[in-house]
């Protein structure tokens, strides 16, 4: 078996455009769900896969991510002041480790391809985890440690997807399979966003990976493909040539928080899914229907 998946990239740094004006001054993986920002949900997630440092590439305005990740003594020396350790628990549950946390700037969001190369020298010789922040993921199991499992199994690079919604492959990168049986299977290659009828499955690329750091010598040279944008996507279909790929249907519901619709969606099963708030909530949402 090669080696552990020691290392995360959460690249933050894109311009939020479908969330604004709210990503304008607020990082848009700092926009809450319910009473924590969505990146506090998925630092969780890759600690409990066993995530030991986790790399944030940002972009300019974005040294607030930091700051959410760092103490706040005047905060939290008011909240014990006055007693409330429950709440003072949860702010300091999201405070980084000493040495587990690095913060890489992006300087241009030139795609997420570009945005994952940045991170080349903290990887180093190893695999790696990346995880799209935006894609908040409710699962039983952490959906990266499902994903770090599935790698423990077949080595080389995996993708987590998840079956589109009926009628909806054209909006997302899409898998190709040897052949589908059962929910780790061989892949073949990927397409983004398939006109509707030609998609090679239903399974859509959902932002979790790992992938071998010979990615990052495919993403030095890599021109700009769809969008104008250095697209990781054209890195691993370079890479499927030389390595190994598996998809991994995961177990569980990803809510794009990047969207409108979906960070609604977040919040709201989210809140149903609190046992502390989940009757209030349920309530308040009946009123509104
Ligand atoms: P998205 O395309 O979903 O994010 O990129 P975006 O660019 O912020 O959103 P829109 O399309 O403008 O609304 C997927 C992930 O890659 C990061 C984003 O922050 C997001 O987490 N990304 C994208 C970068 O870090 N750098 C880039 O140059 C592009």
């Amino acid at each position: 078996m090669g080696k552990k998946v020691r290392k995360a990239v959460l690249p933050v740094a894109g311009l939020g455009t479908r969330v604004l004006p709210g990503a304008k001054t607020t990082p848009k993986n700092l926009l809450n769900v319910v009473d924590r920002p969505i990146l506090s949900y998925v630092v969780a997630e890759a600690r409990a896969a066993g995530i030991e440092h986790l790399i944030f590439i940002t972009g300019r305005g974005q040294g607030v991510i930091e700051d959410y990740f760092d103490h706040h003594v005047e905060l939290e020396t008011q909240l014990a002041a006055k007693g409330k350790t429950d709440i003072l628990a949860q702010v300091r549950r999201d405070v980084g480790q000493p040495g587990e946390m690095s913060f890489i700037r992006q300087m241009a969001p030139l795609g997420l391809g570009h945005a994952i190369w940045c991170a080349r020298d903290v990887i180093g010789d190893e695999p790696f985890a990346v995880m799209l922040p935006d894609m908040l993921m409710a699962a039983k199991r952490a959906p990266l440690a499902q994903a770090v499992d599935a790698y423990e199994k077949v080595g080389g690079n995996i993708i987590v997807v998840e079956p589109a919604p009926e009628g909806e492959t054209h909006k997302y990168g899409i898998v190709a399979l040897e052949k589908q049986d059962g929910r780790l299977n061989r892949m073949t290659g990927m397409v983004e966003k398939p006109p509707l009828g030609t998609e090679p499955s239903n399974l859509f690329i959902s932002g979790r990976y790992i992938l071998q750091p010979e990615i990052f010598g495919i993403l030095q040279t890599q021109g700009r493909g769809a969008g104008g944008e250095i697209q990781l996507t054209d890195a691993m279909a370079g890479l499927m040539t030389t390595q190994d790929f598996h998809a991994l249907e995961y177990e569980g519901t990803t809510f794009d928080c990047g969207d409108k619709i979906g960070l609604l969606r977040a919040n709201v099963a989210f809140a149903l899914a609190r046992p502390d708030i989940a009757d209030e909530a349920r309530a308040a949402i009946k009123a509104l229907l």
